[in-house]
């Protein structure tokens, strides 16, 4: 299947502090999340359709409103809100930037949603602190770690350990990534997974061949 990578490429260069830092300023002088969405940068017009994918997910498979949800690489908290507005209870956030965390923290407490836990955690060095999630959400935290030129096979394996931690067995890991074909995603989480499904995600015709732009896949956490 084709992929685009172009507006992808970007996310090499995320994971730093500094977009953040930027964000948090202009969240603190606007109380607008729109002027920090980060989803329209990482996700350039498929940012809330990727979260209301994976909300309509949810709600058609009947996630109970007190399962443990851990958004992985929260960003500015964004999808915390969502899920906080759906009626879910249970929901942890967490990122290692300290200034994303500062930042959705301080857009959940203006939502009204203070009560959801945000932790500065590295993912990939967290030993056995993030555990007995019902279900993990990814949106581009697995793009911009595989996409780090340094150490992406290490990265990739500490990503798929920590995760394994994170959920309990039968977990469900939501991944939506813009690098990623479904094939890859298949064979990258072939390891102690199974696969569930594919959410349907838009399509484009490029040259005769047909692609998507945005990969999201479920999983499932193997004994
Ligand atoms: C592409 S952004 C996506 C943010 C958010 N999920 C969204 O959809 O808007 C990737 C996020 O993952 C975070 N991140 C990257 N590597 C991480 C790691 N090893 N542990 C925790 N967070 C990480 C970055 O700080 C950034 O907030």
């Amino acid at each position: 299947m084709m992929r685009t990578r172009g507006n992808c490429r970007r996310l090499k260069t995320l994971g730093t502090s500094v977009r953040y830092v930027n964000h948090l300023l202009q969240y603190t002088a606007t109380k607008d999340t729109l002027c920090c969405t980060v989803p329209h940068i990482y996700f350039p017009r498929f940012g809330e359709e990727s979260m209301d994918r994976v909300l309509r997910w949810m709600e058609k498979e009947e996630i109970p409103e007190d399962a443990a949800i851990l958004d992985i690489g929260t960003g500015n908290g964004v999808l915390l809100v969502e899920l906080a507005k759906s009626g879910y209870t249970n929901l942890t956030g967490i990122d290692y930037s300290a200034a994303s965390v500062k930042l959705a923290r301080s857009v959940l407490q203006t939502e009204d949603f203070s009560n959801v836990e945000v932790k500065e955690v590295d993912f990939l060095s967290c030993s056995g602190e993030l555990r007995g999630f019902d279900v993990c959400i990814d949106k581009g935290t697995f793009d911009a770690i595989s996409l780090n030129p340094e150490n992406t096979e290490e990265g990739k394996a500490c990503y798929i350990q920590s995760l394994r931690g994170a959920l309990k067995e039968e977990g469900l890991f939501v991944i939506t990534s813009c690098n990623w074909t479904k094939e890859q995603l298949l064979q990258m989480f072939n390891q102690g997974f199974d696969f569930v499904k594919e959410l349907p995600t838009p399509h484009f015709q490029f040259g005769g061949k047909t692609g998507n732009s945005v990969t999201a896949i479920i999983f499932k956490r193997l004994h």
